[in-house]
């Protein structure tokens, strides 16, 4: 089983509300970015304008923080309708804090981590996270390419899921997910995948997610 979550980063703002519908029937969760130009040089959408997506989304919502400061803003994106909240480990004070205030609203508590972190400081706290995010680009853009080279932090992370036996801890991708990119990460071992311009730059988005989820399981 994966999950396939289409990013509005490079959907049209003016817009949302139909940009997710367009791909609601056949999406997993909505990703959301949220970015501040602090931790990342970009910004998105304040906390009143995220509030008000998560609101009106016709999919629930997986919140990917790349804001400083977090460790008192995480939870505050809780929404009904909020599915998941992902944290940078980078960008937090108090890791396992955080990612318990999370939980304590009952929402799905992330960790993500830039491609220079390495993969080993997940271990020791796997069991406060509900997915682990390897960016598999620099976070702040859309559009960049996939770096396989992250590829053997998601088989390390895989391998510690399935020995320790945290069989509902998901493990995301996101940057630079296409056609050409999801088998790699899923072969891997990643079970959920973020997708932000392949599915938006498409004709038909939704045809391209439906796609994009055939390509992964696409049996040899
Ligand atoms: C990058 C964001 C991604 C981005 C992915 O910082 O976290 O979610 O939207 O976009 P693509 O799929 O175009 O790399
Ligand atoms: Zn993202």
């Amino acid at each position: 089983m994966i999950r396939i979550c289409p990013s509005i980063l490079n959907a049209n703002f003016d817009d949302l509300p139909n940009e997710i519908m367009k791909v609601a029937a056949v999406s997993d969760l909505l990703h959301l970015d949220v970015m501040d130009n602090v931790f990342v040089p970009n910004v998105t959408f304040s906390l009143e304008k995220s509030i008000e997506i998560i609101e009106h989304s016709a999919l629930p919502v997986d919140v990917h923080l790349m804001v400083a400061d977090v460790d008192s803003k995480a939870k505050l994106y809780a929404a009904p309708n909020t599915a998941s909240i992902t944290v940078h480990i980078e960008a937090c004070e108090d890791p396992i804090a955080t990612l318990r205030s999370i939980r304590n609203t009952g929402k799905r508590a992330g960790l993500a981590i830039k491609p220079s972190t390495p993969i080993d400081v997940v271990e020791e706290i796997l069991s406060e996270v509900d997915m682990i995010l390897v960016m598999t680009v620099e976070p702040g853009f859309g559009g960049q390419s996939f770096m396989e080279s992250m590829m053997p932090k998601v088989k390390i992370a895989r391998r510690w899921l399935q020995q320790k036996g945290f069989t509902d801890t998901w493990l995301q991708v996101d940057g630079g997910i296409s056609l050409s990119t999801i088998r790699s990460a899923y072969q891997a071992g990643a079970d959920t995948f973020v997708a932000g311009s392949a599915v938006y730059k498409a004709d038909n988005p939704a045809q391209m997610i439906e796609e994009l989820r055939k390509e992964a399981l696409r049996r040899d």
